[in-house]
C-alpha cells in the first residue's frame, strides 16, 4: 500500500516549466487509493501494466511495470509471462503487443488512441503504392496501423530506423508514413556517401513537426554549454542544428551519459517529466508539447479497463493481416539482433 506522503515523494520533482509542481501534497493523496486498487487488481488479473515515456509521471511513477520506447516495449510484450497486457500508449503500439504475443490478453485504457502518423494511411494505400513501385522494400515506421504493416516488407522503429534503411539489401525504398524522418534518413545517408533511392509517404507526428530551429539558437545563447536531443520525427533543420538524435530511450540515455548545465529536449513533454523524475537535480529549458493521444490515458482508465473492460478496450486483430504484418516486425528484430552480435 501506498500512501499520499510517499507518492508525493516520488512526484515532487515533476515541475511544469521547471518551477510549478505539478504534483501537491494534497493531489498525492487524492490518487493513492486508486493506485493502490490497480496494483491490487494487477494481482487478481495477472496482469502486467507497459507504459510510454509520453504517458503522465503519475503512471510511470507508480503502476507501470516497465516503460520506455516503442521498441523496448514490444521486446516486454513479446516475453512477458503474465495473462493480461494494460498498454498504456497508442492504438498501434498495442496492436504490435498482441501480434507479438497473441495469446495474452491486450487491454488499452487510451480513450482516443490514434495517431497523426498512423492515420495518415491505410493497407490499400500500400496495396497500390506497391503496383506502382514493384522493386521498391516497402520499409513502415511502428506508427502504423496493422493493416499497414501487413502489406510492407520491414517495420523500423526510431532506434533503429538509421542502421536497418542503411542495411536492407536493395537501393530502392520506399519509406512511409512519416515524411520528416525519411528525409532525416536520406539526409544522414548522404552524409556517409550512401546513395538510396527512398520514396516517402506525406505523414507528420503534429507533436514533433512544431519544433522551431530558431528556438534552439535562442537558447543555446541564454543557457551555455545547453545540449540538445530531438526526436527523428523533428523537422531536419531541427535535427541539425541538435547534438543528439533519437529514441525516447536513447534521449534519456544521452542526459544520463553526457552531463550538462541544461538540456532542451525536443520531443512530447512526458519525456522531460521523466527525466525530472529521473534526474531530479538536472535541469530542463525550454517548452514541449503534449501528444492528445498519449495523454488520454488516466489511472482511472487503467482500473476501468482491468476491472470492467468494453469490448473495445480489447485488442483483437484481423486474422487476414496477422500473417504479414508478423513477417514485416520479425524482420526488424532480425535486422536488430544482426546489429547486436556484430
Ligand atoms: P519512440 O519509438 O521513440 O518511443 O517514439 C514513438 C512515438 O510515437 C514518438 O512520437
Ligand atoms: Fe503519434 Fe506524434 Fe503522438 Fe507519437 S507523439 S503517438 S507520433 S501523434
Amino acid at each position: 500500500m501506498i500512501t499520499g506522503a510517499a507518492l508525493y515523494d516520488r512526484l515532487k520533482d515533476v515541475k511544469l516549466g521547471g518551477t510549478i509542481c505539478l504534483f501537491t501534497p494534497e493531489k498525492c493523496e487524492q490518487i493513492a487509493p486508486i493506485v493502490n486498487e490497480i496494483e491490487r487488481l494487477k494481482k487478481e488479473h495477472d496482469a502486467v501494466i507497459l507504459a510510454h515515456s509520453y504517458v503522465g509521471p503519475e503512471i510511470i511513477a507508480t503502476v507501470a511495470d516497465f516503460s520506455g520506447d516503442s521498441y523496448e516495449l514490444s521486446k516486454w510484450a513479446k516475453s512477458t509471462t503474465a495473462k493480461t497486457i494494460v498498454f498504456v500508449a497508442v492504438k498501434f503500439m498495442a496492436e504490435t503487443a498482441k501480434l507479438l504475443n497473441p495469446s495474452k490478453r491486450v487491454l488499452m485504457p487510451s480513450t482516443n488512441n490514434g495517431c497523426t502518423l498512423a492515420d495518415s494511411i491505410t493497407g490499400e494505400d500500400v496495396k497500390r503504392l506497391r503496383q506502382q513501385y514493384p522493386d521498391h522494400t516497402f520499409v513502415c515506421y511502428i506508427n502504423t496501423t496493422v493493416d499497414v504493416k501487413a502489406q510492407c516488407d520491414v517495420c523500423v522503429t526510431s532506434s533503429n530506423v538509421y542502421h536497418i534503411v542503411e542495411t536492407i539489401p536493395n537501393d530502392k525504398i520506399y519509406f512511409l508514413p512519416d515524411r520528416l524522418m525519411g528525409q532525416n534518413v536520406i539526409n544522414s545517408l548522404k552524409e556517409k556517401g550512401i546513395e538510396k533511392e527512398i520514396l516517402l509517404w506525406n505523414g507528420t507526428c503534429y507533436v514533433h513537426e512544431e519544433y522551431d530551429p530558431d528556438v534552439i539558437q535562442y537558447l543555446r545563447k541564454e543557457h551555455p554549454g545547453l545540449k540538445v536531443a530531438s526526436h527523428p520525427e523533428c523537422h531536419p533543420d531541427v535535427v541539425a542544428q541538435s547534438d543528439f538524435v533519437g529514441s525516447t530511450s536513447q534521449m534519456l540515455k544521452f542526459v544520463a551519459d553526457n552531463p550538462a548545465p541544461a538540456y532542451f529536449m525536443l520531443t512530447e513533454c512526458g519525456l522531460t517529466s521523466r527525466l525530472q523524475l529521473e534526474h531530479p537535480t538536472q535541469k530542463f529549458v525550454g517548452a514541449c508539447t503534449m501528444c492528445r493521444y498519449m495523454k488520454s490515458n488516466t489511472l482511472a482508465d487503467i482500473a476501468r479497463v482491468l476491472s470492467s473492460p468494453d469490448p473495445i478496450d480489447e485488442i483483437h486483430l484481423d486474422p487476414e493481416d496477422v500473417e504479414g504484418a508478423d513477417r514485416c516486425i520479425t524482420r526488424m528484430f532480425e535486422y536488430t539482433n544482426q546489429t547486436a552480435t556484430r
